[in-house]
């Protein structure tokens, strides 16, 4: 009998969801009213029911994945306050907060503050520009942290120095893909031992040093086209086996669905005027 081994095929990996805890703020207060990524157009109308209807689409997705779905109030006159992971980045029980790189955010650092603080978390006021989990990415046991449109560089030492994790900067040189979140998504949350965490990336939001280090550290990655990428698909969440993504985005979907995950789509159009996604509205909450 000639026995052919199963190649270790990425595609038939056993993926398995866990519960994820996660905070969120209502767009109770959005609309475009200043212009800090090409997304935004403050000429044109924005409809903030919808903006509520479509992101109340996604909470109940996530509560129907069985999430822990924490809440912070919005505030008048912070319309991006909806892109919670924005707010800080949150790993160890540690909050390291956010310092916005424009002063229409920059309220929201504090405000998302005070929510970690009152919430048990360890808060680390900024020393450098950040904007969190837009920029800061936690693959395994490193993080991934973008830089060249909102954080800085001092940021990602900053990061070293709070969570003692191995911090690779990645430069982002397209202004449509100014966070980190846009051009990749991580995939495995909570990868089992030994095993690498997977992620999917759009390639021409990167320079060639980025480029190399990505193909060399995520050889198994999803390339995601432009296509899908100018729908922010990229700007999705998984836990392990669910990824909820942008329902436009079908060829990441399909990718999705040959390596074993579950893709779930939303429609957050009125969102994507804002210039953001499902991870945008998403912030992990790591104890
Ligand atoms: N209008 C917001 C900004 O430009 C959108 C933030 C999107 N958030 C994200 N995590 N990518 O700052």
């Amino acid at each position: 009998m000639s026995a052919t081994m199963p190649a270790t095929n990425v595609a038939s990996a056993t993926r398995i969801p866990s519960k994820r805890t996660i905070l969120m703020c209502r767009p109770d207060f959005f609309t475009v009213n200043y212009r800090i990524n090409p997304w935004m157009h403050p000429e044109d109308p924005t409809d903030t029911s919808l903006a509520v209807r479509q992101w109340e689409s996604l909470y109940r997705v996530y509560l129907d994945l069985g999430f822990d779905v924490k809440l912070v109030d919005p505030i008048d006159g912070l319309p991006d306050m909806v892109y919670a992971a924005n707010g800080g980045f949150v790993l160890d029980n540690i909050a390291y907060g956010a310092s916005f790189a424009y002063p229409e955010r920059q309220p929201e650092g504090p405000a998302y503050m005070k929510w970690f603080a009152a919430n048990g978390f360890d808060v680390r006021k900024p020393q450098s520009i950040n904007e969190g989990e837009g920029d800061f990415l936690l693959v395994g046991d490193v993080i991934l942290a973008g830089t060249g449109f909102r954080s800085a560089t001092d940021s990602h030492r900053e990061l070293f120095r709070i969570y003692g994790r191995e911090v690779v900067s990645l430069e982002l040189i397209n202004p449509s893909f100014y966070h980190l979140d846009t051009a990749i998504a991580v995939l495995d949350p909570d990868p089992a031992e030994g095993e690498q965490a997977n992620i999917a990336y759009l390639p021409s939001a990167f320079n060639g040093e980025g480029l190399a280090i990505l193909a060399e550290r995520f050889p198994d990655a999803i390339l995601v086209n432009e296509e899908d990428a100018a729908v922010l698909g990229l700007n999705s969440f998984s836990d392990g086996y669910n990824v909820v993504i942008a329902s436009r985005a079908k060829d990441f979907e399909r990718q999705l669905r040959e390596r074993g995950y579950n893709p779930i789509g939303v429609d957050l159009s009125e969102l994507l005027l804002g210039g953001g996604g499902v991870k945008c509205c998403t912030l992990e909450l790591r104890r």
